[in-house]
């Protein structure tokens, strides 16, 4: 045997393998998503995400304890309303359970990085992203309730906002109404690149927000296609977006990989209800083992160009990452 170049010699030992990753990642680029329902005294675990939890506004500070206690330090927040109705007017409610939830949040952790979720399916009677015309969602109507639900967010306390509605032109519209109210320097994280996806089953249970007819797939992506992604994503550029999100993670790591090297902004993936459920529900049974399983899903998707991981793992990476299990 004349083997003179051996990939072997490079993995000898776990010191030299963690010397030889070509992916690096740190608690600093992870976002736990988070939700928040109106009431009081509420800790209640999610069936459809076990582990994951609906907290009251006067509450969710335990989340964010444990959060920071772990490594992690910025939050995504979703709101849940006691009451909807066909404009989802609780979304933009100074006093509504996010806003609430935000200001107490920032109140006793002015240190943790607070992002919110911005679209209308959880605050809609309907269940739809947006104000509907007929049975369709309207999107030139919809637009200045966007814009009204960022500015409760950021008046609230939110450091950034994160619209996930998938309605054209909603990146310029909710910049301009920042920037019309002082915020010029909210940073927007554009859910650009946003598929119609069955990998939200979990979360629509957990926030009562699957569509009361029809589908999303008049506004949210065809699964088939990447080019699109890029139009997406070079769109909500030029409308003002500060950072892009690709939504799911793990079936769409070819795009997430596209869009990295056709932008320059830094790039999120969120890694969605339906993948933190299907390895949750494979550990279960002892058909996987699940910290590995994560492990590696999380690996993959940095590895694929992700810059920040949206995580319901979030806490548990970051202690695998502070380990050097991964990372
Ligand atoms: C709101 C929104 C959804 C998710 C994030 N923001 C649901 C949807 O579009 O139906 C899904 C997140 C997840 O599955 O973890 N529109």
């Amino acid at each position: 045997m004349n083997q003179i170049i051996r990939p072997r010699r490079l993995r000898n030992g776990l010191t030299l393998r963690k010397m030889m990753r070509e992916t690096r990642m740190s608690p600093d680029s992870l976002i736990l998503p988070v939700f928040i329902r109106e009431g009081e005294n509420i800790k209640e675990e999610i069936s459809s995400l076990p582990g994951q939890y609906h907290y009251s506004p006067d509450r969710v500070g335990e989340i964010a304890e444990e959060a920071l206690r772990s490594g992690v330090k910025s939050l995504l927040l979703f709101g849940l309303p006691a009451h909807k109705d066909d404009c989802g007017s609780e979304s933009f409610n100074p006093d509504g359970a996010l806003q609430q939830g935000i200001r107490a949040l920032k109140e006793r952790y002015p240190e943790l990085y607070v992002v919110t979720d911005i679209c209308m399916c959880e605050y809609t009677s309907h269940g739809h992203c947006g104000i509907l015309s007929g049975r369709e969602v309207d999107n030139d109507k919809t637009l200045p309730f966007l814009q009204k639900i960022a500015l409760s967010h950021v008046e609230a306390g939110a450091d950034m906002v994160a619209p996930s509605d998938m309605m054209d032109g909603r990146i310029g519209a909710i910049r301009e109404a920042l920037d019309q109210n002082g915020f010029e320097n909210t940073p927007i994280l554009s859910y650009a690149v946003k598929y119609a996806s069955a990998f939200y089953g979990p979360f629509r249970d957990a926030a009562g927000s699957a569509p009361a007819f029809g589908d999303r797939k008049g506004y949210q992506m065809d699964c088939h296609n990447v080019r699109e992604a890029l139009k997406e994503a070079l769109l909500d550029i030029e409308e003002g977006a500060d950072a892009l999100m690709v939504k799911p993670a793990l079936s769409y790591l070819d795009v997430i990989r596209a869009v990295k090297e056709q932008t320059t902004l830094p790039l999120a993936a969120y890694s969605v209800s339906g993948e933190y459920a299907m390895i949750k529900a494979a550990a279960a049974q002892n058909l996987i083992d699940e910290y590995n399983v994560m492990c590696e899903s999380a690996v993959s998707i940095y590895r694929a160009g992700a810059d920040i991981l949206i995580s319901y793992y979030a806490k548990e990476l970051a202690e695998a990452m502070k380990k050097g299990d991964i990372g």
